[in-house]
């Protein structure tokens, strides 16, 4: 509730100044951080500032604004949301689908405008359209689109969200609407459903739906809980405005200026092959982003232009959204399968009914752990959403369980290895289970296919289906055997020829020569992928030094922790991985190599530096990338430090990408670390 400032009283002045003095510095430092990106106070600081603001306003209740960020979750609970009459109707775009809806857009608007248009191209925010109303600069309401012309109010809602101002900053207009996109950036939708799992709750299915359940909560300490955010992009009805943009990218410099958000890949773009090459890098760039994008929108930039353009029904001629393809959609999950891997775990995947997904038939898609299906409650029967976001392996978001038919089917996984029936362990503390039989065939068949695979030995030929006929067939026991294969015996394999049996068998002699990091990398030890993999076999220049080494030695180099030291060390000492490795070097693989020298770092253009690899990229593997790097003479470690130069991140980067941003440190992607490397070496 507004009080009016005391007139006078000099036992107020102080505690007056100190929290007018707050709130400016509170409402400056959201504006540096939500608005230009460039926050000058720490989180801790901030917190501070707000809270000797609520303890001053306790203690003086007269001293309390309606615009106060301490009144942010000022109001209460309520009922219902009342209605919410927009002066301006709020409109819906039309959709473009690929690049002819576009060119046809292009010539509608040059045959209607008689000339040569510019575009404004800026991200489609996958939230909820909302209109805000400052009147004299203050926030005083807020409402959703519903169907155009009247909404829900959410005003109290909407002032939880850190991003929206509470008062505009500089000359303000009398009246304004100011509409754009409240969405949860991916980052706080996975801090939400990581808090609600540890409380047993059901995690949300996706960030818009987190968005939109959000802005609808009765309660606004609940809306506040999801640290919503909002992009603006655009005005509704204002009034007495003391500045006049003629354009949509000088609307929304006057936005930003005002004190919004605004998202800041907005482009010019002077012709339609402009705005296609933009669509088009966002359609395959859009995962990078800290928030969820369905498309892009093209608008006619001049202003006069868009009036002159105007309406066709409820969507603007001067405006269009170009919808990228789907990620998810829902079918229906007709049964449960099991895959065993290399290393024994148990991996459920859901065998569904085909369902297109980003130009892609999607009839399997992963489903984690046994856990996971509990905790999502997915039954066999029910409708699945599924999703498939870049080269990101499809999987199961959650089931549709408002169509769940009666007979569906909660699942259990098998106690028993669906390949060899050998019994299945979970362990304490391990959301997986594994099977127990170190030669099921499953296992070893995995076990050859990573052996040969392109960040290992990379062995032509030895995939899926020959692993498998080979494990079947009794010829291959463990990936030793594969150095005795004759060609002979091979042609007389089902698909194989004396041809191809000939170049399989050049292609395992060949990979002798690979050297200790691909063999290491190899070898199905438990956490050594390709980076750690380079790490060890730099160390210790050769396999048997590394295989004598002890675990103290082994936890000290530097990338290599505790749980990866135990497992390799542990793995050296059984004797069956101690035969494993003595009949490989019989066949002749090479298991010395180079050893880089303590004290002096490596040689090359990236002498010094250190990288931390992270996510998949696109053409190299860790292997690969590692090996260019290290070849250059820079070094790659596991975790990400103050010391890290440089992260490269791929698709589906985790922990590691976001502690790189927190710490400013340079983040690359496969190109940008192949033009790295090629910029040094000039
Ligand atoms: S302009 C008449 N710009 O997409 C023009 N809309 O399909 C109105 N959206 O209802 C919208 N990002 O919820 C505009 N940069 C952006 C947008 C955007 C997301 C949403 C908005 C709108 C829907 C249109």
């Amino acid at each position: 509730m507004w009080k009016s400032p005391p007139m006078s009283g000099t036992e107020n002045a102080e505690p007056q100044r100190r929290a007018s003095e707050l709130r400016a510095r509170i409402d400056e430092a959201n504006y540096r951080y939500h608005v230009l990106d460039e926050p000058t106070i720490s989180d801790a600081e901030y917190d501070g500032l707000l809270h000797e603001l609520v303890l001053l306003e306790e203690q003086h209740p007269e001293l309390v604004t309606a615009d106060s960020p301490t009144r942010r979750v000022g109001g209460v609970a309520s009922e219902e949301f009342p209605p919410y009459q927009h002066t301006v109707p709020m409109l819906s775009l039309a959709n473009a689908f690929d690049e002819e809806d576009l060119r046809a857009f292009d010539a509608r608007v040059r045959k209607l405008a008689g000339s040569e248009p510019e575009y404004v191209c800026e991200l489609k925010i996958d939230g909820l359209a909302i209109s805000l109303r400052y009147e004299r600069g203050a926030l005083v309401s807020a409402g959703t689109r519903g169907d155009g012309r009247i909404g829900e109010e959410v005003t109290p809602n909407i002032r939880t969200v850190r991003s929206i101002p509470l008062t505009l900053r500089g000359a303000v207009p009398r009246l304004l609407d100011v509409r754009g996109e409240v969405y949860i950036a991916k980052r706080d939708f996975e801090r939400m459903n990581k808090q609600r799992e540890a409380a047993g709750l059901p995690t949300f299915a996706n960030p818009r739906n987190t968005a939109a359940g959000g802005l609808r909560q009765l309660d606004p300490k609940a809306t506040a809980e999801r640290r919503l955010s909002f992009f603006a992009y655009a005005i509704g009805a204002d009034e007495d405005a003391p500045q006049r943009p003629a354009t949509q990218s000088e609307l929304l410099a006057m936005l930003r200026d005002l004190g919004f958000p605004v998202n800041p890949h907005a482009t010019d773009c002077r012709t339609i092959d402009a705005v296609l090459a933009f669509c088009r890098r966002w359609e395959s760039e859009r995962e990078g982003l800290d928030y969820e994008i369905d498309g892009v929108v093209i608008k006619v930039d001049g202003l006069a232009l868009q009036v002159r353009l105007g309406y066709a029904g409820k969507d603007p001629r001067w405006a269009i959204a170009f919808k990228f393809r789907a990620q998810e959609a829902q079918t229906k999950l007709l049964d449960i399968g099991v895959n065993v891997s290399r290393a024994g775990k148990l991996n459920p995947y859901a065998i569904l009914a085909p369902v297109h997904i980003g130009g892609v038939t999607v009839e399997r898609a992963t489903l984690h752990n046994e856990a996971d299906i509990t905790r999502k409650d997915i039954r066999i029967g029910d409708t699945v959403v599924v999703r498939r976001a870049g080269d990101v392996i499809p999987y199961v978001v959650g089931p549709v369980v408002e169509r769940r038919p009666p007979d569906a089917l909660a699942y259990r996984l098998p106690h028993q290895c669906p390949v060899c029936n050998s019994l299945v362990e979970r362990p304490a503390d391990d959301a997986f289970s594994y099977c127990t039989n170190a030669s099921c065939p499953s296992q070893l068949r995995e076990r050859i296919r990573h052996f040969c695979s392109r960040g290992a030995m990379d062995i032509e030929g030895v995939g899926d289906v020959l692993a498998s006929t080979l494990v079947d067939a009794g010829l291959v026991r463990d990936v030793a055997d594969l150095y005795e294969l004759r060609a002979n015996v091979l042609a007389d394999l089902p698909r194989m020829g004396k041809k191809s049996a000939e170049n399989v068998v050049a292609a395992i002699a060949d990979s002798k020569q690979r050297g200790p990091a691909r063999l290491l990398a190899a070898l199905n030890i438990r956490f050594v992928g390709g980076q750690n993999a380079v790490i060890l076999a730099e160390e210790f220049g050769s396999i048997d030094e590394l295989a004598s080494s002890e675990k103290e030695r082994l936890a000290s180099i530097d990338g290599i922790g505790e749980q990866i030291a135990q497992s390799v060390w542990f793995f050296f000492r059984r004797p069956e991985n101690r035969r494993l490795l003595a009949r490989l070097k019989q066949h002749g693989l090479v298991m010395i190599g180079l050893k880089r020298e303590h004290g002096h770092p490596g040689e090359g253009p990236l002498a010094g530096r250190c990288f931390v690899l992270t996510g998949t990229l696109p053409s190299l593997t860790r292997t690969e990338a590692t090996d260019l790097i290290v070849k250059a003479g820079g070094r790659v470690v596991a975790s990400v430090s103050s010391k890290t130069d440089y992260v490269v991140a791929g698709e589906a980067s985790g922990s590691k990408l976001t502690r790189a941003q927190s710490l400013g440190i340079p983040i690359l992607d496969e190109r940008g670390l192949r033009k790295l490397l090629a910029d040094y070496s000039v």
